[in-house]
């Protein structure tokens, strides 16, 4: 590890693997700090999460997450975003940023978790209406993203599948597929 940015980004786990250690309570509040550093619209800070770390609430968040993430069951640390349009910048010409406020949100949790070397992985495979039925989040909210976050567990207990993609190498596009210079 050499302590740049980059090699923090580099070094995020493309890893399913995870260990059913409890996660202590400074790393969790390291994660939540993170993210209430995050900038947003106007600072509405509209993100939410819900973090689940006792064995009867993570029970329930079991419940929600599809077959293809049946891995995140392990994690000692399932977080459901949510966020509420109304919370965040509405401009006139109808852009709403609260997703986009979560999403950046989000992406600090995954940094600071990758920076205490643990896996934090984003999932979209889960039944929003499951959450918010089990916990009774208000209709006005979005559970928008799942984070199965844990320490490192061995790849070797996966399914053949996910060996192969938690060992990967990360793929990425060509950059002229995403940037463009000076003109469109
Ligand atoms: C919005 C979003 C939804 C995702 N949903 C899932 C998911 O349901 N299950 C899963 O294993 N990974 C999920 N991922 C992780 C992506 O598959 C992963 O980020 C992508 O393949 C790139 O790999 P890398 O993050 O290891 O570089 C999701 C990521 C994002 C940002």
């Amino acid at each position: 590890m050499n302590g740049t940015l980059i090699d923090l980004l580099e070094r995020r786990s493309p890893s399913r693997a995870i260990a059913e250690d409890k996660l202590g309570r400074t790393d969790i509040e390291k994660l939540m700090h993170a993210a209430q550093l995050s900038a947003s619209c106007y600072n509405n800070q509209s993100w939410r999460f819900l973090l689940l770390t006792e064995e009867a609430a993570l029970e329930k968040g079991r419940k929600a997450l599809s077959g293809g993430n049946s891995w995140a069951k392990k994690a000692p640390l399932l977080i459901f975003g949510f966020s509420d349009p109304d919370l965040d910048c509405r401009l006139p010409d109808g852009r709403d940023y609260y997703l986009f406020d979560l999403g950046m949100a989000v992406q600090l949790i995954l940094l600071q978790a990758t920076e205490l070397d643990l896996i934090a992985r984003p999932m979209a495979g889960y039944s929003p209406s499951t959450v918010k039925r089990e916990f009774n989040i208000p209709d006005e909210y979005e559970v928008y993203v799942a984070i199965a976050v844990g320490h490192k567990g061995d790849i070797e207990e996966l399914d053949e599948r996910l060996r192969v993609l938690s060992r990967g190498d990360r793929q990425r596009n060509p950059l002229h597929k995403n940037f463009y210079y000076n003109a469109y």
